[in-house]
């Protein structure tokens, strides 16, 4: 069945939508996405996605493309016409259409593009199998930008030595999965995860189970780790918006404590579902 995808102020079957060949998105990547969950036809985490997105923008010298409000109106709308119970939206703002120039040209009009992509975010998780891989990223990963080949390739070669994601290193420590954040729990039970920086995107389910773990009274210790302290970690996971709370059973071919999903992974992720369910919008 076709989606109904949103371009440009119109919603369109998926078939039908255009973007144009000169569009800097595509030519340069001068484009910033979001990924926000749906639980329940409803939008997780409006509030960070939407500040993430106002301060990317921001970062590349571009305007919002419309208000806070109007963009939550397609959020929803597009979910409602896509019958969609639980799943991701993907947003994408581009700088717009113009002659191909290096230069970054002002004032165009922006391309809006939005679709839903349906899939289970509550299931239970068996835990993934990471590799380590050089992050040969840009340095600026704080911006939510669509320079995402790297990352592409990372999980590509992943995939190629049949596990399931790549953790990147960079200066001997890890920065993050190829599309989400990663944390390690130390025998005495504490949560490493690497710092804020430029180095990473400030998640948004980051920043809630955080809250969460600080909540159960968990210890975090946020600095970057090495995938050598990874492999004697008891148990370890990762966070992102499609995948929320996902716990890793395996570094480089080392299998974490007794190699099944740890119990703080799956506790933080029970209370990130519950806690998302409520506060969905
Ligand atoms: N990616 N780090 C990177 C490099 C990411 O691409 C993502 C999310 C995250 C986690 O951020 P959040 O918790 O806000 O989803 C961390 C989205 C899901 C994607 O590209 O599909």
């Amino acid at each position: 069945m076709s989606r109904t995808v949103y371009v440009n102020g119109a919603y369109v079957p998926e078939e039908e939508a255009m973007v144009s060949v000169f569009d800097r998105g595509f030519l340069f990547a001068d484009a910033i996405y979001e990924v926000t969950a749906v639980l329940d036809g409803k939008i997780c985490e409006w509030d960070g996605h939407i500040a993430r997105l106002q301060r990317s923008l921001g970062e590349i010298g571009m305007p919002m493309p419309m208000s806070s409000e109007e963009l939550l109106e397609v959020h929803r709308e597009i979910v409602k016409r896509n019958n969609m119970e639980e799943g991701a939206i993907y947003l994408q703002v581009t700088r717009g259409a113009t002659d191909r120039d290096f230069v970054i040209p002002k004032d165009l009009p922006q391309t809006v593009v939005l679709f839903t992509q349906a899939k289970s975010l509550t299931g239970t998780k068996s835990g993934l199998r990471v590799i380590s891989v050089p992050d040969i990223r840009w340095g600026r990963r704080d911006i939510k930008t669509v320079q995402l080949l790297a990352a592409s390739m990372c999980k590509s070669e992943a995939k190629k030595q049949g596990k399931d994601d790549a953790w990147m290193i960079e200066d001997g420590f890890v920065t993050e999965g190829s599309s989400n954040n990663t944390y390690i729990v130390t025998e005495e039970g504490k949560i490493i995860t690497r710092n804020l920086s430029n180095s990473i995107l400030p998640g948004i389910t980051r920043k809630s189970v955080l809250r969460i773990a600080e909540e159960l009274d968990l210890e975090i210790e946020e600095r970057p780790f090495t995938i050598a302290e990874a492999q004697k970690a008891v148990e370890a996971f990762m966070t992102a918006a499609t995948s929320f709370v996902t716990p890793v059973i395996e570094i480089d071919g080392v299998k974490l404590g007794d190699g099944t999903p740890g119990p703080v992974s799956k506790r933080l992720c029970e209370v990130y579902i519950e806690e998302s369910r409520k506060a969905s919008c």
